[in-house]
This record gives structure tokens, sequence and C-alpha cells, in this order.
């Protein structure tokens, strides 16, 4: 895929950066010039994630290992990403889990507290501690990863569809309340999207393909680098305009009627 934006001198802060969307979108960014801070879940990845940036482009990159749930962890890791470049001029708050998929009658409490704890509390530690600071610095760009389940209900995933309808309202609602203060605030809307999640809720690549790709009206699951395309975009100048949207990116399964 061409590099078609230019993110020369910016730092970028990616939480759930190490596999999948977050990791295609941190070698997105570093390509386009960025300077990265990206956190998750799993040394082992972050550090292969800084070894392929380090060796393919100019970026500087460092990762922390953060577990969401933990607010210290996410103010900590804005307070480093502040130390080490001076700014978060872009915030991508990505992480996520699928969560059990099962009728609502065989959720248990714990069910409901893991995937809202990461999917939408994890969003509102990020979003908590990047607005001052951006505020602080006179602007910056914020992106949440919802989901084309943030946007339409589907039969035994009510847990992950709350958490990414949550996050939907909170990305509206921030935008709102920074919208004169030169900080956009927008969501991306992914449907499936071949990563370890997709292939993991499915036990494996060619199961998830045999299993969704029928209900997609562009025949395909979407590649990672397609959805960091859309973070790229949202966070540059080209998106200038466009606050407190959802936006969804999911070969036309959202069309009605698709
Ligand atoms: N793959 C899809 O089809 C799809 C569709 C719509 C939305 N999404 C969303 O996209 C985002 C990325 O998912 P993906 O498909 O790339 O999956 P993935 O499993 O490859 O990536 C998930 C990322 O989140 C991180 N993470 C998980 N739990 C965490 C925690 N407690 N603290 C910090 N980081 C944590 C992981 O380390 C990883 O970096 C998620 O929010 C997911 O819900 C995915």
């Amino acid at each position: 895929m061409n590099v078609i934006y230019d993110f020369t001198g910016k730092t970028v802060l990616i939480i759930g950066g190490t596999t999948g969307i977050g990791r295609a979108t941190a070698l997105a960014f570093a390509k386009a010039g960025a300077n990265l801070v990206v956190a998750g879940i799993g040394a082992t990845q972050g550090e292969s994630l800084v070894a392929e940036v380090t060796n393919s482009s100019q970026a500087q990159i460092e990762f922390a290992e953060v577990d969401v749930r933990v607010e210290a962890q996410v103010k900590a890791l804005v307070e480093r990403a502040v130390a080490r470049f001076g700014g978060i001029d872009v915030a991508f708050n990505n992480a996520g889990v699928p969560g059990k998929t099962a009728p609502i009658q065989d959720l248990e409490e714990s069910d409901f507290d893991y995937i809202l704890d990461i999917n939408l509390k994890g969003i509102f530690f990020g979003l908590k501690y990047q607005v001052p600071q951006m505020l602080a610095q006179g602007g910056g760009v914020i992106v949440n990863t919802a989901s084309l389940f943030g946007v339409m209900g589907y039969a035994t995933t009510a847990t992950y569809c709350a958490s990414k309808w949550g996050v939907i309202g909170l990305t509206n609602s921030v935008a709102l309340e920074v919208a004169k203060s030169n900080i956009r605030v927008n969501a991306i809307a992914p449907g499936s999207t071949m990563t370890p999640l997709l292939s993991g809720m499915f036990g494996g690549e060619q199961t998830a393909r045999d299993k969704v790709t029928h209900l997609i009206p562009m025949g395909r699951i979407a590649d990672p680098k397609e959805i960091a395309q859309l973070v790229l975009f949202l966070s540059s100048d080209a998106a200038s305009y466009i606050t407190g949207q959802a936006v969804v990116v999911d070969g036309g399964g959202f069309v009605p009627g698709g």
C-alpha cells in the first residue's frame, strides 16, 4: 500500500498496538514518519514490533506492557510518551477483546465485567489522560476503536456490542467537550478483519473465512492495513473538519440491504 500521509515529527500513542489492527496502524504511522509509543499485552509481540519498525523505518519507537484496566498504568503510559517525545499528537485507543459469545442467560457478571473493563473502561482511562495533555499542548487527535458491532446488535454478542456502542457514546461526548480546543475525537467501526482476534474466535483463519466471507457484500474479510489507512486519514489534516463520528469500514455490511 502506498504511503499517502506525512506524520514526520509527530508522536503517536497506540494502546493495543502489538498485533492485528493496532500493529498494522503502528507500521503505517512509522512509514509515514511518526514516532511511536505502543502499548499492549505481550512483551514478545511488543518487542518484535519494535524490531520491525526499527529495521524498516527511521521512526523512533518504544513499547510498554500496559493493562488498560489499570488506571495508574494508563496514566503512567501517557506521562511516559510525553516525557520521551514532548507531547502526543495522535492517540489511537484500540485495545479490545472479543470476550465470551453466548446467549445472555449463559453469561456471568464476570463475563460482562471482563469485556466492559477492557473495551470500554480502558478507552475511558485513555481519554481521561490524553485530553488534558492535548488541551495543555494546544491540540491533538484521538481515534477510538469501536466496531460494526458498535452500530448494530448481534445475537450471542450482547456484551461485546454493549462495550462497542459505549465506545461511540464516549467518543461523541468527549468530541463535543473539546470541539473548540483544536482536538478531534472520532471512532472507527471495522467489520470483520483478519487478525488474531478474529481467527481466535473461529479457531483459525480458514474457518473464519468460511464462516464470515459470505456475509460481507465485498466478498472478503478486511486486511488490517485497510483499517490502518482509515486511522491515518482520521488522524491527518485531510480530516480536519471531522469530529465525533464513528466511521464504518466493513466492505458494505452495514449498508441497508447489504
Ligand atoms: N478483527 C476484527 O474483526 C475487529 C472488528 C471490529 C473491531 N475490532 C476491534 O479492533 C481492536 C483491535 O482488535 P484486533 O482484531 O486487531 O485484535 P488483536 O487481538 O490482534 O489486538 C488486540 C490488541 O489489544 C491489546 N489488548 C488486549 N487486552 C488488553 C488489555 N487488557 N490491556 C492492554 N491492551 C490489551 C492486545 O495486546 C492487542 O495489542 C479491538 O478493539 C477489537 O474489538 C476488531
